[in-house]
This record gives C-alpha cells, sequence and structure tokens, in this order.
C-alpha cells in the first residue's frame, strides 16, 4: 500500500471552461481524474479517498465499493482508506467515481481492464486504444446546484456543457483551443472506450463517417455488431473498434442528449471531440483540416435508441439462469410529496406546491446517517435498516398512464430485500410515470446481469415471458430502462453484501430511487465476505454519534 501522503487525495481546485473558473473537486487537481489501467486477474490495493469502483464485482469484498453509508462510513476529513479488491473475470472499460451527493459531477475516471496477461482480446489486436469519457459541466458547484434543488423541492438546474474529456469542444464559447484530440493510424483499426460519466443525462454519440463495431459494454464482450449511433445511459460504457478507412482528415466525435422524458427540462447543447488521423509514422503527423459533423439523432428519437439497446448480444455461451428462486417486481418512478401548509413557497416548487421524490415499490430510499449497513449487517447491530422492502409495489396499476394516487406519495424507509447465498434471481423493473414519463438508468453494485428481455408499457408476464432471450443476453451492470416501458434482469446472488441497486441520474439518488438487495453468506471462502479492513472508517462511537 502506498503511502497516505502519496496517495491520490480528493481536493478542491480551480478549474476554468466555458469563460469561467470554478472551484470544483478534483482527484490531485485533475479533471477527469487519471485513467487506471489494469489486467484481468489483478489483484489492487488502492489509496483513494471516496472512490467507487463502478462496475467491478468486489466479490466478497464488498468493504471496497465505495458508497457512503452502504458499504462504509464517510472517511473522515484528514483520514484515510485502502480499497482491497481483485479484478476478476471482467475485461473491457469501467470506471470510478466518488460516491456522495453530486461530487463524482468531476470526481470520475476511466479504469480500463485489459486481458489477464498472456491473453489476448476476442478481436484483433486495435492499434490505438483510447478513453473517451462523457462528463456534464456546470457554470457553478455541482454540490451547490444539488443544494439549492433539495432546499427548493424542484429539479436542479440541468448543466450549461457535455464534455468529452472534460472539455466541452468546439461548440462552446471559449472552448475550441482545449478541444479533445482522439488519434488514429491511418488504415488501422482503433479501439475507442466510451463511457458516459455524465451526472443526469443519458446521451448519444457518433463519430463522423465512421462505422462503430460495437465489441463489449460494462467490462463484458459482447457479439460484435455495427452501428453509426451508440446510446449510454450514465453508468454505462461501450467499447467500438473503428476502422480509419476514410481519407485522411479530422472527424467530430459528438455526443448529446437522448431525452425522452416527455416535458423534462434537458441540456441541448453538444459535445465534440476530434479524431484525428495520423498519417507517415516517424513523426506521426496529424492531418489539419475542417472537421467533418456526425448526423447524431434528435434527442427524442427512441426508436434509434431502442434499436441500438435491443443489439447486444452475448458472444458464447452464457450462464443465464432458466429456472429461478427468487422473483421480483420492482417499479421505478419520480413521485410528489405534499408540502405541510406552512412550508414556505419557495421550499416547495415540484409541480401544485409539492416537493420532488422518486421511489422504488413505493419505498423512497433514505441513508442511514451514522452507520454502513454493511457493518450493521455483519455486526449484527439492530436499528440501522429493516428487511421488509417488498418483492412487488403494494398495488398494480397501469404504471404507464393513470397512476395510482397512493404510489405519488411514497413512504420513506431504509429497506433491504434479502437473498440467499446462490439464489438464482428475476427482477423485473417497471418504469412508472407519475406525471411525467422519465428515463432511469438502473445500476446494481456487486454483480453483472443479463437483460433477457426489455418493452414499452406495463410488463405483461403471460405474453412477455415468451420473448425471454434465455440463449445469449448481454451481460451489463447497467440497464436503461425504457420511457414508459420495463426491463428483466437476471443474475445468480453469488455475491455476498449489501448492494445498492439505483438509478444512476443522480438527482434521482437524492429523491430515493433506490433500494439494497442484502445478500447473506454461503459456505466456503469464496462464498463469505471477508472480514473488514483494519482501516475501514469507524463506526461512530455513541459521543461521536450525539456529536453528529
Ligand atoms: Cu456508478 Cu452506485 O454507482
Amino acid at each position: 500500500p502506498r503511502s497516505p501522503s502519496s496517495g491520490p487525495h480528493v481536493q478542491e481546485t480551480k478549474v476554468t471552461r466555458l469563460c469561467k473558473t470554478q472551484k470544483v473537486m478534483t482527484v490531485n487537481g485533475q479533471f477527469p481524474g487519471p485513467t487506471l489501467e489494469v489486467n484481468n486477474g489483478d489483484s489492487l490495493v488502492m489509496f483513494f479517498v471516496k472512490m467507487r469502483m463502478h462496475g467491478v464485482r468486489q466479490i466478497t469484498t464488498a468493504w471496497a465499493d465505495g458508497p457512503e453509508f452502504i458499504t462504509q462510513c464517510p472517511i473522515r476529513p484528514g483520514g484515510s482508506y485502502t480499497y482491497r479488491f481483485m479484478i476478476s473475470g471482467q475485461e473491457g472499460t469501467l470506471w470510478w467515481h466518488a460516491h456522495s451527493s453530486w461530487v463524482r459531477a468531476t470526481v470520475y475516471g476511466a479504469l480500463v481492464i485489459r486481458p489477464k496477461v498472456g491473453d489476448s482480446y476476442p478481436f484483433t489486436k486495435p492499434k490505438r486504444d483510447s478513453v473517451v469519457v462523457l462528463g456534464e459541466w456546470w457554470n457553478a458547484n455541482p454540490l451547490d446546484v444539488i443544494r439549492e434543488a433539495m432546499r427548493t423541492g424542484g429539479a436542479p438546474n440541468v448543466s450549461d456543457a457535455y464534455t468529452i474529456n472534460g472539455q466541452p469542444g468546439d461548440l462552446y464559447n471559449c472552448s475550441t483551443k482545449d478541444t479533445v484530440i482522439v488519434p488514429v493510424d491511418s488504415g488501422e483499426t482503433n479501439l475507442i472506450r466510451v463511457i458516459n460519466a455524465a451526472l443526469n443525462q443519458q446521451l448519444f454519440f457518433s463519430i463522423a463517417n465512421h462505422k462503430l463495431t460495437v465489441v463489449g459494454a460494462d467490462a463484458s464482450y459482447v457479439k460484435p455488431f455495427t452501428t453509426s449511433v451508440l446510446m449510454l445511459g450514465p453508468g454505462q460504457t461501450t467499447d467500438v473498434l473503428i476502422k480509419a478507412d476514410q481519407p485522411p482528415a479530422r472527424y467530430y466525435i459528438a455526443a448529446r442528449a437522448y431525452a425522452s422524458a416527455q416535458g423534462a427540462p434537458f441540456d441541448n447543447t453538444t459535445t465534440t471531440a476530434i479524431l484525428e488521423y495520423k498519417t507517415a509514422p516517424c513523426p506521426a503527423k496529424g492531418v489539419s483540416s475542417k472537421p467533418v459533423m456526425p448526423s447524431l439523432p434528435a434527442f427524442n428519437d427512441t426508436n434509434t435508441a431502442t434499436a441500438f439497446s435491443t443489439s447486444f448480444r452475448s458472444p458464447g455461451k452464457t450462464l443465464v439462469p432458466t429456472k429461478i428462486d427468487d422473483s421480483l417486481f420492482i417499479t421505478a418512478g419520480l413521485g410528489l410529496n405534499p408540502c405541510p401548509p406552512t412550508a414556505s413557497a419557495s421550499t416547495c416548487q415540484a409541480p401544485n406546491r409539492t416537493r420532488f421524490t422518486a421511489s422504488m415499490n413505493n419505498v423512497s430510499f433514505v441513508l442511514p446517517s451514522n452507520f454502513s449497513l454493511l457493518q450493521a449487517h455483519h455486526h449484527g447491530v439492530p436499528g440501522v435498516f429493516t428487511t421488509d422492502f417488498p418483492a412487488k409495489p403494494p398495488v398494480t396499476f397501469d404504471y404507464t398512464g393513470n397512476v395510482s394516487r397512493s404510489l405519488w406519495t411514497p413512504t420513506r424507509g431504509t429497506k433491504v430485500y434479502k437473498l440467499k447465498y446462490g439464489a438464482k434471481v428475476q427482477i423485473v423493473i417497471q418504469g412508472t410515470s407519475i406525471f411525467t414519463a422519465e428515463n432511469h438508468p438502473i445500476h446494481l453494485h456487486g454483480y453483472d446481469f443479463y437483460i433477457v428481455a426489455e418493452g414499452f408499457g406495463n410488463f405483461n408476464p403471460a405474453t412477455d415471458t415468451s420473448k425471454f432471450n434465455l440463449v445469449d443476453p448481454p451481460l451489463r451492470n447497467t440497464v436503461s430502462l425504457p420511457v414508459n416501458g420495463w426491463a428483466v434482469i437476471r443474475f445468480v446472488a453469488d455475491n455476498p453484501g449489501t448492494w445498492i441497486m439505483h438509478c444512476h441520474l443522480d438527482v434521482h439518488i437524492g429523491w430515493g430511487l433506490a433500494t439494497v438487495l442484502l445478500v447473506e453468506n454461503g459456505v466456503g471462502e469464496l462464498a463469505t465476505l471477508q472480514q473488514p479492513p483494519a482501516d475501514l472508517p469507524a463506526i461512530p462511537t455513541q459521543d461521536q454519534t450525539k456529536q453528529a
């Protein structure tokens, strides 16, 4: 382990974008943070403050998962915590980010996982390998943006720019000279790892004049398919091969919103980087020319988004469970809390003088405030959570339209759902539309899951079950729930711990769109949660609890 003073640390740093300088949180002053490069099979010991390895399975090492109050208490100012874990069985691209309020708006970076030492890619070895991280930028401190939204009860301001590797690019004020250049070798095949690290927005992505051959997603390989547009929900990654077979020139790489929610405000701008052909080796020279712009789908082009997200297949035999032990039906949606009559209008700025909320199965998830769930579970501390998260919603209804009023105002609670070790689990995730239909990229910690089906409207077991793909469904860690629709995921509960499942639009997490799956220990070392590391941020003592 590196010593704390030499390890990465989170600090406030002045960053200038769109002609304005902001103080934001960064890792070591870098925005975005550094790319971590590892191999499948590596065992990592990392000193990192406020970190989460998004998508790393953390088998038996839930202690290193990262989310505050779920698997650890927050690291105290000046304190440190060393995350120890293995990368096993995952290859491709993941990322890391802070998991505390909106800190991740600026505290994030790529995690590149190459094949095991001695192994090769299941495709032609790319000449170059580049990371393209999509993000969002506010002309304000993002922590102030969410604080203000929580105060008013309304929606937070939308971002002022999207970014590629932290830079808005050519189409924004004061951004041209810093536009990111992604080099490719003329005539060669290049791998581009696309990550959606945006806080609240699903994004379309395209590169002018180039076909994208999708070979991986969320650190699993997929059966290659070719497309001109990607759509990524926050949390998702997509690895593409591009053949640099066009006339040597410069081509725009561009991303902009896929905003299918009806009437919800969104940032309608476009971020760009430049794909630049390198010719004549030694030294390779970039070609300068005016870049060509790709045509991106309209912001509400659901057909293109759906065609893309349903193109994913696993490349070989899968381990998708065919028999199910535990079947859940979980609704995911927004809600509105009425305001007490005495509340001031300025704190009730959701529609009809209410406050926004969100829930799964009508339970709005509340983080514990002085304990983490994993510590409470491991040490048997009562009173931190209850195990009565319901396996289905309290009432069934037409989730896509006329939603029962009883679902508008969820209950609040720290409720988890218990799973036996080894259980074969199916979850139908059904979006609800309370006053507007919304997107929800649903992410589960600790697991990759098979997406066996997705569709629009209300999930209907009688007709939809027959459409399940139990042959070659894709393995992902985040599923973009279709607006006014549903998705069905399956996995084996083979990783003990407390795993949060949440919408990866951060504004929705704050409103409670989350729940926790508590997977019990099984028998044997590989089925048992390890002992907590000695430097795990301690559970506060009684005294500290009183002060807090
Ligand atoms: Cu990428 Cu719970 O997060």
